[in-house]
C-alpha cells in the first residue's frame, strides 16, 4: 500500500470512530424526558430527612440544602456591605453599596486562587483562609482606607460581610455552615466538616480586621438569585426594564448548580418545630440550594461514556460525586476532549507522528490542562483549514495537527458542548415543572437568573440549551416562556443582601 493509501485508510477509520464517539454524546428528547422526571424525583427525595444512618457526607443524592433565606429583596435595600466570594478559579472581595433603588455600586479586588491550593493535598485550611483574610486586608487598604482608622483613632465601625462560599455546605443557619465536601478541584482535607465562617473570621481577626464581621454564608446560586431580585423592576436600567423576580438562580461556569424557592411545608428535612415557627412568622418559602452538580451520582439515568468514567475515577478530586457537573460544567469540557484525544491516539488514529503515549506533548498528557476556552474557539472556527483551531491547539497544548485531524476534533468538541447544554436544560425544566412556575403568572413568563463563564461566553451554549428545553417535557410552548438572563456580579450583591438581613 502506498503512503497515500495508508493515510486514507487511517482517515476513514478516524471518521468512523469519531462518528461513534459523537453518537455516544448524543442526548435525544426521550432521554431529556427520562432525566427530567428523575430530576424531579431526586428533588423530592432530597427534601426529606436524611435516611437512617446517613449524614450529609455519605448521602449520595442531590443535597437540596436549605439556605435559611426566606424572603426576596425588593430593590429598596440600602447600605454598605462587604462581600467575599471563593469560587473555583478566583477569590473576590468587594464592597457593595446598595442604593435602595435597584442599583448599586461595587468595588472589587479579584485574585486568582494560587495553584498550590488546588494541587497540593498538604495545604491546610489555615493557609487557605489566612490567604483569604490577607486579600481582604489588601482590598480594604486599597479601596477603603477610611474604614481602617476612625478619625479619632478609635476602633473602626463594624462592617458586615456576606461570604459566598460556592461548595456544598451543611448550612446551620444564615451565618454558619460546615463543608460537606470540596468540589471543583480543591482537596484541602482539614476543611471538611468545619464551619467555614468561623475559619474565615478567625483569620480576619488575626489580620486585625476584627471590625469585619462575617455574618452571612451563602452559595453563588443563591447570591445570583437575590441579586436578580434586587435589580428586578429597575425601569431605568438598559437591560432590566422588564426583569421580574427569577424562578431559578443558576451557575454554568467552572461548576454548575442552581437554587429556587421551595414551600417551607415541603422541606421535611427541617425540624417540624422550626418549620412551624417560620410559618407562624408568616414565612412561606425558603431558597433551596439544590447542588444539582450531584444529580444522579448513582448514574441510573445520566449518559455515561468511558471518558466520563475515567475523569471521575482517575482524575477528579471527588470520585463518585458531582457526576452531573462532570458532564456539564466548564471545568470538565476540556478534560473530556483531552481524554477522547488520548484514546484516539492510543488507537493509532491521530497524532501518528508520536509513536507512544509518552512521546505526546506533555500538556496533552496533563489532566485539566485543556480549558473550555480553547474549546470555545474550536467550536466556532470557520477559517480555511481550521487555522484558528490549529493555532489554539499549538498555543494551549504545543500540539501540531493536520487539517483532517482538526475537522474531526471540531466534531468532537461540538458533540461535547451540545451534550453539556442539553443536560443543562434538565434541571431547569425539572424545577419549572415541580414549582408549576409556568402557570403561576399572567402569560406564565419566567425568568432564570444565570451567571458563569460557560453560559455567558461559550458560543451557542444558550441557544442549544433553549433547543433542549423545547425538546424537554416543557415543549416549544414552555420554552418560549423562559427568559434566560445573565445576572452579573450576582454573588457580591447577593452576599451583601444576605449580610443585610443577618
Ligand atoms: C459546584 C459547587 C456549588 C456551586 C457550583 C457553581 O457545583 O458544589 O456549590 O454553586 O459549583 O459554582
Amino acid at each position: 500500500m502506498s503512503f497515500e493509501e495508508v493515510h486514507e485508510k487511517v482517515n476513514e477509520r478516524l471518521t468512523r470512530k469519531v462518528d461513534s464517539v459523537c453518537n455516544e454524546f448524543a442526548v435525544d428528547a426521550a432521554k431529556l424526558e427520562e432525566l427530567t422526571e428523575y430530576f424531579i424525583e431526586s428533588m423530592n427525595a432530597g427534601l426529606q430527612p436524611l435516611p437512617q444512618g446517613q449524614d450529609a457526607s455519605t448521602y449520595r443524592n442531590m443535597p437540596m440544602i436549605p439556605s435559611f433565606v426566606t424572603g426576596k429583596p425588593n430593590g429598596s435595600e440600602r447600605g454598605l456591605f462587604l462581600a467575599a466570594d471563593l469560587g473555583g478559579t478566583n477569590f473576590r472581595v468587594c464592597s457593595v453599596n446598595l442604593h435602595g433603588d435597584h442599583t448599586f455600586t461595587l468595588r472589587q479586588l479579584k485574585s486568582p486562587i494560587p495553584q498550590e491550593f488546588l494541587e497540593d493535598e498538604h495545604v491546610s485550611s489555615h493557609e487557605l483562609f489566612s490567604y483569604l483574610a490577607r486579600r481582604t486586608s489588601v482590598f480594604l487598604r486599597k479601596h477603603h482606607p477610611e474604614m481602617l482608622l476612625a478619625d479619632d483613632g478609635s476602633m473602626p465601625k463594624e462592617l458586615k460581610l456576606g461570604f459566598t462560599f460556592s461548595y456544598p455546605v451543611q448550612q446551620k443557619g444564615l451565618g454558619s455552615g460546615t463543608l460537606i465536601r470540596w468540589t471543583k478541584g480543591f482537596k484541602i482535607k482539614d476543611t471538611v466538616g468545619k464551619d467555614v465562617v468561623q475559619l474565615y473570621q478567625r483569620e480576619l481577626d488575626a489580620q486585625q480586621l476584627e471590625f469585619v464581621r462575617a455574618v452571612a454564608l451563602t452559595n453563588d446560586t443563591v447570591g445570583t438569585f437575590l441579586a436578580h431580585c434586587y435589580r428586578s423592576g429597575d425601569a431605568n436600567s438598559a437591560d432590566s426594564g422588564e426583569i421580574s423576580d427569577p424562578v431559578i438562580g443558576c451557575i454554568f461556569g467552572t461548576g454548575t448548580n442552581g437554587c429556587y424557592m421551595e414551600k417551607i411545608e415541603n422541606i421535611k428535612k427541617l425540624p417540624l418545630e422550626f418549620r412551624s415557627q417560620l410559618l407562624r412568622e408568616g414565612k412561606t418559602h425558603m431558597i433551596i440550594n439544590t447542588e444539582w452538580g450531584s444529580f444522579d451520582n448513582e448514574l441510573k439515568h445520566l449518559p455515561s461514556t468511558k471518558y466520563d468514567v475515567a475523569i471521575d475515577q482517575k482524575y477528579s478530586s471527588n470520585p463518585g460525586f458531582h457526576l452531573f457537573e462532570k458532564r456539564v460544567s466548564g471545568m470538565f469540557l476540556g478534560e473530556i476532549l483531552r481524554n477522547v484525544l488520548i484514546d484516539l491516539h492510543a488507537d493509532g488514529l491521530i497524532f501518528c507522528q508520536y509513536k507512544t503515549y509518552e512521546q505526546l506533548p506533555h500538556r496533552l498528557r496533563s489532566p485539566f490542562e485543556l480549558s473550555s476556552e480553547v474549546l470555545s474557539h474550536i467550536e466556532i472556527d470557520d477559517s480555511t483549514g481550521l487555522r484558528e483551531t490549529e493555532l489554539s491547539l499549538l498555543q494551549a497544548l504545543r500540539l501540531p495537527t493536520t487539517p483532517e485531524e482538526r475537522a474531526e476534533i471540531q466534531r468532537i468538541v461540538r458533540a461535547i458542548s451540545r451534550r453539556s447544554a442539553y443536560l443543562a436544560a434538565v434541571p431547569i425544566a425539572g424545577i419549572l415543572i415541580k414549582t408549576d412556575a409556568l402557570h403561576q403568572h399572567y402569560h406564565g413568563e419566567v425568568e432564570i437568573g444565570c451567571d458563569g463563564s460557560v453560559v455567558e461566553y461559550y458560543p451557542g451554549f444558550r441557544s442549544m440549551l433553549r433547543h433542549a428545553l423545547s425538546l424537554s417535557p416543557l415543549g416549544p410552548d414552555g420554552e418560549r416562556k423562559v427568559h434566560i438572563r445573565i445576572a452579573k456580579d450576582g454573588s457580591g450583591v447577593g452576599a451583601a443582601l444576605c449580610a443585610l438581613v443577618a
